[in-house]
């Protein structure tokens, strides 16, 4: 079995996104790194950042194989929480350009979620594209949706069939 991390893109920690990737925690046996919990600041050209970004992307790049990045739908597109994790990545593509490189044979995963069955069809484009740029492979995705804080019995089977497949 792979060793994987979930990044919990939500700006609520125990809402919808959450639900989400407690299960898919459950199924999979994956870390989780929360980071609404955490402080990343937006990207700075001069790196002048001094946050948990540097923390968070070294662990993940020296100990896990499978990243999948968890993310509640804003505005038709990923949380701004997660797209500013993406955009730091870039931190290592300019500095310390060995971490950046450590990403290259790794796996990207993305699930998503939203109250309804409703993402638009572009919404993986810019994790499969990323995951491409950055030498990854880009194992699938998921939309998820959560309605009063349960997860049906749908979703659950939807959730476990993507851990089987992301995990091993
Ligand atoms: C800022 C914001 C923007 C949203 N935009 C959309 C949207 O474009 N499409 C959609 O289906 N739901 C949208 N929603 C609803 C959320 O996707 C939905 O409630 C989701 O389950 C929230 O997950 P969370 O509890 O992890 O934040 C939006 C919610 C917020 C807070």
């Amino acid at each position: 079995m792979k060793k994987g991390i979930i990044i919990q893109g939500s700006s609520r920690s125990n809402g919808d996104t959450g639900i989400v990737v407690s299960y898919l925690k459950e199924m999979t046996g994956f870390e989780m790194v929360d980071l609404n919990q955490r402080e990343i600041n937006y990207f700075d050209y001069d790196f002048n950042n001094n946050d948990d970004f540097e923390i968070i992307f070294k662990n993940i790049v020296r100990n896990y194989q499978t990243i999948v990045l968890a993310t509640p739908v804003y505005w038709y597109t990923m949380s701004g929480i997660m797209k500013v994790f993406l955009d730091r990545i870039s931190d290592y593509l300019y500095k310390e350009k060995d971490f950046g490189r450590m990403l290259r044979g790794k796996e990207m995963a993305m699930i998503s979620c939203s109250n309804d069955d409703d993402r638009v069809m572009e919404f993986p484009l810019p994790f499969s594209r990323s995951a491409e740029y950055l030498g990854m492979q880009y194992l699938g995705d998921i939309h998820t949706w959560v309605r009063d804080k349960e997860l049906s019995q749908e979703m659950k089977e939807k959730i476990n069939a993507f851990a089987l497949k992301i995990k091993n």
